[in-house]
């Protein structure tokens, strides 16, 4: 399988049953190496919460693919009523698509829905998420916008880890230090780092990061990616 980094939180998961795109955060994202328009062959849009740079393109993506966004219940609601097709699931929950199979994690963030259309307003979205994906009989995790939390250990025992996409980028999300305790809970073999230096609040020394993460928890590997690079599992 095939995982494609796009900047900021999004990544493009091309297996040999499909291909999804997470957190299609690309018009409006300065690093963004793909257009919307250049995403042609999508099976499924995973959509971790309503915020901007996470829902991003996935309502214009859902129409004209016809690709469902699938995510936490109230999320989703507000998404089918512009349009888009949908798959509404929540917390805990597992379901087997064409592509993979899909469970959502918890996520200690805010989840306010923040699409173009209704840009005066921030509605309710329910709870932020993360994804475990199974693929190819691998789990991957996307931990969405969180801050670090215990049940990470419970995350990555139940779902030996092949793949962790974390965040690194501090202020909204986890920092280096905290995603390094991450590491060290959900004890994945590759460790894709995320959501840092899009924008100079979240400016990240990724190097730096990749070294203590490779002193500090030596079973997890550091690939940082840059915006159009790939890492094949
Ligand atoms: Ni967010
Ligand atoms: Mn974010």
């Amino acid at each position: 399988m095939r995982i494609i980094f796009h900047g900021h939180s999004c990544f493009e998961i091309q297996g040999q049953e499909g291909t999804v795109i997470i957190d299609p955060f690309l018009k409006g994202n300065p690093t963004a190496d793909v257009l919307p328009e250049e995403l042609t062959q999508l099976d499924a849009i995973l959509v971790s919460h309503g915020h901007g740079d996470h829902l991003g393109d996935a309502i214009q993506l859902s129409r004209r693919t016809g690709a469902p966004i699938i995510g936490a219940y109230e999320l989703t609601w507000h998404c089918e009523r512009l349009g888009a097709s949908v798959h509404a699931m929540h917390i805990g929950g597992r379901h087997r698509f064409s592509f993979g199979l899909v469970k959502l994690a918890p996520a200690w963030h805010g989840s306010g829905f923040e699409a173009e259309e209704e840009s005066e307003s921030l509605s309710y979205a329910g709870a932020a998420c993360g994804f475990l994906l199974q693929m190819e009989e691998q789990w991957l995790y996307h931990a969405g916008d969180t801050g670090l939390f215990g049940d990470m250990k419970l995350i990555g025992r139940r779902q030996p880890l092949a793949v962790a996409m974390l965040p690194i980028g501090d202020n909204y999300t986890m920092g280096p230090e905290d995603a390094i305790l991450a590491a060290q809970f959900l004890r994945p073999q590759v460790l894709i780092p995320m959501h840092y230096n899009t924008f100079p609040l979240i400016e990240q020394d990724v190097n730096e990061f990749i070294d203590s993460l490779h002193r500090k928890a030596p079973e997890t590997k550091g690939i940082p990616l840059k915006p159009g690079e790939h890492f094949d599992l």
